[in-house]
């Protein structure tokens, strides 16, 4: 059975003190739904991990980085090892989000690097792939999704694969307010799951959680969760305030 995930990601919003309130709020919403439904995790930026951290000890409510370095140590200013993501305990790390491979150059060669390095740390990776609109809109939609896959995992064995959570995000998707349809999201959904079945083992890719994330809200996620291959919400702007990300949970 694939475990169903709902992780927030903060991106680079809320000050300390409203981070704080919302972790807070969440894990008082939350407390029941928890265990019977999903993994909840909350992505706050690196600077808010470690009190969110420990606001949430007590709680199964998991936390994870928006990023990290390939490296666990050295002369790199300004950037987070996994090695101290891993000691902190966070238990997640987003790796290629697509607003990285935008603003910051990340190539899937380079992603591929800090696979490994989460992987060696124990840390979850959450990889991000997906295509722009112009992709959509050329037909390239399943060539781009599955060379982001490919360069970015393929090299891992099939122990290693199951180890990783994929999340699909269109980049169309993001923050536009466009939701991809649940027609259009089981598609991607299922091919991804189609070449993991062909690369590994079937059984390595029916364990495989699939993320979908892109505009996803209380009013469109029941239909987004209920698709087969759909193992849950990678949410942004939604995840903001704790009654839209609670309700995203309620609708699994
Ligand atoms: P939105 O939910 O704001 O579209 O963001 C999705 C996302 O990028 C999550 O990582």
């Amino acid at each position: 059975m694939r475990k169903y995930i709902i992780a927030g990601n903060w991106k680079m919003n809320l000050t300390l003190e409203e981070g704080y309130g919302l972790a807070s709020e969440i894990k008082w919403m939350v407390a029941d739904e928890v265990n019977n439904k999903a993994e909840v995790v909350l992505i706050p930026p690196y600077l808010h991990l470690s009190g969110i951290q420990n606001l949430l000890k007590d709680s199964n409510i998991k936390t994870g980085a928006q990023n990290c370095h390939h490296k666990n140590k050295g002369a790199y200013t300004g950037e987070i090892s996994p090695a101290m993501l891993a000691n902190m305990g966070v238990t997640y790390v987003i790796i290629g989000h697509s607003e990285r491979r935008q603003y910051n150059g990340e190539t899937n060669e380079q992603l591929a690097e800090k696979i490994n390095a989460a992987l060696e740390n124990g840390l979850t990776p959450i990889y991000c792939f997906g295509e722009t609109l112009w992709e959509r809109e050329s037909n390239l939609e399943l060539t781009i999704t599955e060379s982001q896959v490919r360069e970015g995992l393929f090299h891992l064995t099939e122990e290693q694969i199951k180890k990783v959570v994929l999340a699909y995000e269109p980049v169309w998707a993001i923050g536009t307010g466009k939701t991809a349809t649940s027609n259009q999201a089981q598609e991607i959904h299922a091919f991804i799951r189609s070449v993991l079945t062909e690369k590994y083992t079937k059984a390595a890719a029916e364990s495989i959680s699939i993320l979908y994330g892109g505009s996803m809200k209380p009013e469109n996620a029941k239909e987004l969760l209920s698709c087969a291959d759909i193992d849950g919400g990678l949410i942004g702007g939604a995840a903001l305030e704790s009654r839209s990300f609670v309700e995203i949970i309620k609708s699994i």
